[in-house]
């Protein structure tokens, strides 16, 4: 949804000017603001949807009524801006480019903090044996782990943890299988890739 609004960047120093114009013993009330009215700004020249036409508005109109007859009193106003203050300007707000940002601001946050929990679990929990990046390899039979896809990585421990795989020390290694999340997992995963490139 877009809205127009309309903003001064600088503040408009607004003057305006006001007139009288005035005809009399006008008959039809329908077609007064097409006639040629007299006085002020109109000086029997000009009607009031001239005056209109060029920027002035109708502020108050009088009118008397002699017999079947009405004169007609238009006070109008204009607007006239300084030439040194700077122009109004039309703003469009695009809400669905703002939101759209939100949401990317979001989904970055998401990142950062995934990244963070990795980190965290990572060196909690792994770090001591497979070594600061995934590089080592414990009791050599574990391989390193920091080039494991995210697959194989949800697939060696939950090999792990259901006791199907094993390269000779799953019981070192089983206890910290059990206790990891897919969660930790995704975020340990995105953390070893974001630290070994
Ligand atoms: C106390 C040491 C130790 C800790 C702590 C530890 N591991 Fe292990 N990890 C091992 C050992 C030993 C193996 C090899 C087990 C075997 O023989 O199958 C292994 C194997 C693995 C494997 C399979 C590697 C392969 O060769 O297929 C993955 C993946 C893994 N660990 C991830 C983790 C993660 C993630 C953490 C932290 C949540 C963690 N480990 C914590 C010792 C540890």
């Amino acid at each position: 949804m877009k809205y127009l609004i309309s903003t001064a960047l600088v503040s408009t120093i607004a003057f305006s000017s006001t007139t009288m114009c005035y005809k009399n013993n006008i008959k039809d009330i329908s077609t007064v603001e097409t006639k040629k009215f007299d006085g002020g700004e109109c000086m029997g020249k000009y009607s009031i949807d001239d005056m209109k036409n060029n920027s002035w508005n109708i502020s108050d109109i009088k009118i008397s009524q002699k017999d079947d007859k009405y004169n007609f009193i238009y006070i109008l106003k204009k607007q006239t801006k300084s030439i040194a203050t700077p122009t109004v300007v039309n703003q469009k707000i695009d809400y669905n480019k703002i939101n759209k940002t939100l949401k990317e601001n979001k989904l970055k946050n998401k990142e950062i903090q995934s990244l963070k929990d990795g980190k965290r679990v990572y060196i909690n929990k792994c770090q001591s044996c497979h070594g600061a990046k995934g590089e080592q390899t414990p009791y050599n039979t574990s391989a390193a782990i920091n080039k494991f896809s995210l697959d194989k990585l949800k697939d060696t421990i939950r090999g792990y943890t259901m006791d199907s795989y094993n390269n000779g020390f799953a019981i070192i290694m089983k206890p910290y299988a059990d206790l990891i999340s897919d969660e930790d997992l995704e975020n340990i995963y995105k953390y070893l890739k974001s630290i070994n490139k």
